[in-house]
């Protein structure tokens, strides 16, 4: 790794740890450990944290600390990671949305051996897309994430586009009583249906918080569903907000957001002019139906330097295959309920089924088969269906799609890695099988994952 590069991202770390020390307490990022050749050390280990006041949770964190240090790459740039498992048990870090080779996918068996506690594993890659991204672990994930392993990844375009000030949210109910302690993560009951809900609302692991932005100027927010479970039906009242990328995506022309729902695993980008006024507020919240409940405030404050007005900006799409539509082979997948519901021991539970297929158990000397096997380079339509009552945000790894309709809305086609399945929807989508290896395809409700919706696709 070259000097300017390293010093550019201490630098960036730096600076962003300087930005967000006053909104985000506790966020740190540990480049000033400077081993050298790497850009970032990740550190899992259990850590206590409050996130009530007053109570200590006994969390699993990255870096001691929720949230999780926000990593920062820089499009079409390699990043090192030096990942370290001091957990009690295996894991392996997965880079949600990123398209990179396999051997950095993070699947314990399918693309490389657990990670087994006091273990290091050197995560390197390049990531091709800018976004905003995540990062997770892929073993035992109710209780992994659950347990606050869950942090925001994002890589800066190669060409910037500015904006004058930029917010992380991290969304994630927990699954604590009001002591701080935790209460059960899954249930079979909930893992049937919807899931089962933390009730501790936090952003950043902070609930309802409230960050600062500049008069009038034009701000980016990230926001991330790092949630095991809920769906958040994004709103912003009180200013006109415009969606400029979906799950890391850029969208080809930006638009107002009215209500966007974003299921587990998924991001939205908005780009907002915060009020001329300071002191006036913007609230971030999430729609329950007809009522709007707020997660986080956004509060004006006069800025030392002068503020332009600038236009809301398009940001660069990311360099995607092209799909060949009139070439393409169709694929379809058919997401069913089961309910077969084995007696006494909860880890069997098999509720839900790919193409009638629930997920096998995966180890090192067992790997069922492929859901499908995708040749290299060709272009697949994806017909997906949706025949629960429930919601699922189907997500496949190391590339990213382009959704072209539905049988419920109107589709502007974009590109996703993750797409939110209601109830009775159909959704075509395509792409480029351009990534050799053996992908994960699964719902990011986690329960549902856990309890058979998950596969994974081999292309070669
Ligand atoms: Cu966030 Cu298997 O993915
Ligand atoms: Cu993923
Ligand atoms: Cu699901």
């Amino acid at each position: 790794m070259n000097c300017n590069r390293r010093q550019f991202l201490t630098t960036l770390a730096s600076a962003m740890a300087a930005v967000s020390c006053s909104s985000l307490p506790g966020l740190r990022i540990r480049t000033e450990q400077n081993i050298p050749g790497f850009d970032y050390v990740l550190t899992a280990e259990p850590a206590q944290v409050s996130l009530i006041e007053g109570t200590q949770t006994p969390a699993w964190c990255f870096g001691g600390t929720f949230p999780a240090p926000v990593i920062r790459a820089q499009q079409g740039q390699p990043i090192r990671i030096l990942f370290q498992n001091r957990l009690p048990e295996a894991t392996t870090i997965h880079w949600h949305g990123l398209r990179i080779p396999i051997a950095m996918d993070g699947v314990p068996f399918l693309s490389q051996p657990p990670i087994k506690p006091g273990e290091d594993f050197t995560y390197e890659f390049t990531p091709p897309d800018a976004g905003t991204f995540w990062y997770h672990p892929h073993v035992n994930s109710v209780i992994q994430l659950g347990k606050g392993l869950v942090g925001a990844f994002i890589v800066e375009e190669a060409n910037p586009v500015h904006f004058d000030h930029e917010q992380v949210l991290g969304l994630k109910n927990w699954h604590i009583d009001d002591h701080g302690q935790f209460t059960e993560f899954t249930t079979p009951r909930n893992a049937a249906r919807m899931g089962t809900p933390g009730r501790w609302e936090t952003v950043n692991g902070r609930h309802k918080p409230v960050y600062e932005v500049p008069a009038g100027g034009l701000t980016r927010l990230r926001i991330l569903n790092l949630d095991n479970t809920l769906v958040y039906n994004i709103v912003v009242p009180d200013v006109e907000a415009w969606i400029i990328a979906i799950d890391g995506n850029p969208v080809q022309e930006p638009f107002r957001l009215v209500e966007h729902p974003i299921g587990p695993g998924m991001r939205l980008d908005l780009a907002l002019h915060a009020p001329e006024e300071p002191g006036q507020e913007i609230h971030i919240q999430q729609a329950k139906g007809r009522f709007k409940f707020d997660m986080a405030r956004l509060v004006a404050v006069a800025s030392s330097t002068p503020i332009a007005t600038r236009p809301i900006p398009t940001l660069p799409s990311n360099p995607l295959p092209l799909p060949d539509l009139d070439n393409a082979e169709y694929l379809s997948f058919v997401f069913e309920w089961e309910g077969a519901v084995s007696p006494g021991d909860d880890s069997k539970h098999k509720f839900w089924t790919i193409n009638r297929r629930a997920w096998d158990k995966l180890s090192a000397d067992y790997v069922p088969e492929p859901l499908a096997e995708l040749m290299l380079g060709k272009t697949y339509i994806f017909d997906l269906k949706n025949v629960t009552p429930n919601r699922h945000p189907i997500h496949m790894h190391g590339h990213t799609w382009t959704v072209l309709k539905s049988n419920q809305k109107e589709i502007v086609p974009f590109h996703t890695d993750t797409v939110l399945l209601e109830k009775n929807e159909k959704v075509r989508l395509a792409f480029v099988a351009d990534n050799p290896g053996r992908w994960m395809y699964h719902c990011h409700v986690i329960e549902h994952m856990k309890t058979g919706l998950m596969g994974y696709i081999t292309v070669k």
